[in-house]
């Protein structure tokens, strides 16, 4: 039972809704959500359970009837330039609310801009802006940034409920990179109020990236020192830039700007000057390199120095042994604060000095071993440790009279008959020498070999001659007989001959003896036999033979 109160209750109060409602009066507006472009028209119809002379719609804009019904009026609301939309359909004498509509007017930005970039340094952070203006409604907007074709940044306005145009900026922060050059940014805006408006897109004008990497500091290549009234050749090099050619450099040295010439290879911009100074002393050479955003110098100090010409004079350049010879060192032309001066030979210093006067001297008396000696005059400057020198020499001549030794023209030899041979000599002296050799009064042809012979062996007369006087030496030759074939014979022979009479003398004797032993016998017997006869002959012709 309490069930079906309850029941009865919800049909009782469903019926009397609807039956209440059903016939209550009513107003409607359409379109319920219209969306209009700024400045635009919208028809708008209204409509009521009245009859229609009772409709009207209430608007801030321009409106007129452009049709009626039995129970609804349609209306045309012209230049809709204003955010203040809301609108409503009436109907005069009912009771039902009157119908409200909120009209969105839309409206495509009036110019979309970019902050200028300046130029930037890769690796860092730069400020991206990007200002849209006029625009409505902000909440339909969407905000793109593009680096080339690449979105960094995208935008949007959800909770932007203010329904008139305003401007909005957008700010991003991008990193520079390299390959960033000449790539263009662009804001574009997308107003997309559909489906019951468009979508409305924009580009903003596109500007350019200027990334420049410029890390490294530039080089300076140049000597520290460059003598005056000389060039020198300086490069100075910007490594590891990008882009290279877009370097741009400024040489100055002494204060003076320098012409120069750059060259680009890959990452290395560098630029070639040449150099020169007349003045003494310490110059700057500034190297200012410039890319984009970024300049950097570097500064290299320069000696300029002048060494005087050193000038070598020799009193005579030509000496006779004994002679006195001044030998002066001098120095023409400027010079750098103190620099000194020396004489010297291949081995050691004669004489120096710190030389205000500019002039050195050293006096040499003249030996033969000074023939040739060779003599300097230098100039040395000392700056900062390093040591410039410039130097002049010349030989001297010295003339000596001729020297016989036993080098030269050794005093013996022996030889052998019948080899060949050469009788050297020689002599020192300046100028050289004449040798000449005599032998038994004749000129003997020294220095030629010679088939030797007896007549060779003797005593030779040397006689070495310049115009500084002579010098004369004894030479001795032995020449030993030929060990030949015949030689040989010969000594045989002599030794045969020799024993024979050795042989003879001996059987001379032994005879002899006989011979006594034989007298003593005959002596007791009859002398005068024909045998004694025959003895006597042959001892005489014995005797004769002894006595030769
Ligand atoms: C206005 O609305 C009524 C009722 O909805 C409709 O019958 C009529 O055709 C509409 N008029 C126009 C011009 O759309
Ligand atoms: C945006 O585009 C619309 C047309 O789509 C144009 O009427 C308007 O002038 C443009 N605005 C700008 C700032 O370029
Ligand atoms: C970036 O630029 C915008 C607009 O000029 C400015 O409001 C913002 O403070 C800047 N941001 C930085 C970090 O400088
Ligand atoms: C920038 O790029 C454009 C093409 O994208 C090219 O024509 C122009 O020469 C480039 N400028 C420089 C300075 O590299
Ligand atoms: C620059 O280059 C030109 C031609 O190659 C050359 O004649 C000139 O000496 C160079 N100048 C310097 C300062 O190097
Ligand atoms: C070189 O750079 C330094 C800073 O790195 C600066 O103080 C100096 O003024 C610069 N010199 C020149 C000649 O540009
Ligand atoms: C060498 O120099 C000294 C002093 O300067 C001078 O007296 C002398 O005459 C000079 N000798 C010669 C040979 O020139
Ligand atoms: C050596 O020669 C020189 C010059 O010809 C001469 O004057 C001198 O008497 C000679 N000496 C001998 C020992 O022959």
């Amino acid at each position: 039972m309490q069930r079906s109160f309850v029941f009865f209750l919800v049909a009782l109060g469903s019926w009397a809704f609807e039956k209440g409602f059903a016939e209550e009066d009513f107003v409607r507006i359409w379109p319920e959500n219209p969306v209009v472009q700024f400045g635009g028209s919208l028809q708008i119809n209204c409509s009521a359970n009245t009859e229609a002379d009772a409709i009207g719609l209430e608007t801030v804009f321009r409106k007129e009837i452009i049709g009626t019904g039995s129970n609804w009026k349609a209306f045309l609301v012209t230049n809709i330039n204003d955010w203040n939309t809301n609108s409503l359909c009436y109907a005069e004498e009912s009771r039902a609310k009157p119908a409200k509509t909120t009209i969105t007017v839309y409206k495509s930005p009036a110019s979309i801009e970019l902050d200028p970039i300046p130029e930037m340094e890769v690796g860092k952070l730069y400020n991206f802006t990007c200002r849209v203006f006029g625009v409505a409604p902000i909440h339909d907007l969407t905000v793109t940034l593009l680096k080339g074709e690449e979105q960094v940044l995208v935008k949007t306005f959800q909770d932007h409920t203010e329904p008139a145009a305003g401007a909005v900026v957008v700010n991003h922060h991008i990193r520079a990179e390299q390959n960033d050059y000449n790539k263009t940014i662009t804001c574009q805006t997308s107003l997309d109020v559909r489906p019951r408006g468009p979508l409305l897109k924009n580009t903003s004008h596109g500007i350019s990236l200027w990334t420049f990497d410029f890390a490294k500091a530039p080089l300076l290549h140049a000597g520290l020192f460059l003598e005056a009234g000389t060039l020198m050749k300086v490069t100075c090099d910007a490594p590891e830039v990008s882009p290279a050619k877009e370097a741009v450099f400024d040489l100055w040295f002494a204060g003076k700007p320098l012409t120069f010439n750059t060259t680009v290879m890959g990452g290395l911009a560098s630029a070639q000057a040449v150099i020169a100074s007349s003045s003494v002393g310490d110059h700057e050479l500034i190297c200012t390199v410039s890319l984009g955003p970024v300049t950097k110098n570097v500064t290299k100090t320069v000696n300029v120095f002048a060494l005087p010409k050193p000038i070598l004079q020799i009193g005579s350049s030509e000496a006779v042994v004994g002679q006195t010879v001044n030998i002066t060192c001098s120095a023409d032309g400027s010079a750098s604060p103190g620099f000194k001066m020396q004489i010297k030979d291949a081995a050691k210093i004669l004489a120096s000095g710190n030389v205000d006067e500019h002039f050195l001297q050293h006096a040499v008396i003249t030996q033969q071993e000074d023939n040739e000696r060779e003599f300097i005059c230098q100039v040395t400057l000392t700056i900062d440790g390093h040591t410039k020198e410039r130097s002049m020499s010349q030989k001297l001549t010295v003339f000596y009279g001729p020297q016989m030794d036993d080098f030269s023209c050794p005093q013996t030899w022996t030889w052998k008959a019948g080899s060949t041979m050469t009788l050297t000599c020689s002599a020192l002296g300046n100028p050289p020498p004449t040798v000449q050799c005599w032998k038994d009064g004749r000129p003997y042809n020294i220095g030629k070999p010679q088939l030797i012979q007896i007549e060779h062996d003797g005593i030779y007369q040397c006689n070495a001659t310049n115009q500084y006087g002579f010098d004369v030496r004894d030479v001795t030759v032995h020449v030993e007989p030929p060990q030949s074939i015949g030689h040989i014979i010969g000594y045989i022979l002599a030794v045969a001959l020799f024993i024979a009479l050795v042989a003879g003398v001996v059987y001379w004797i032994s005879y002899k003896q006989k011979i006594g032993i034989y007298r003593l016998r005959q002596q007791g017997k009859q002398q005068q036999s024909p045998k004694a006869a025959e003895n006597s002959v042959e001892q005489k012709f014995l005797n004769g033979k002894a006595n030769v």
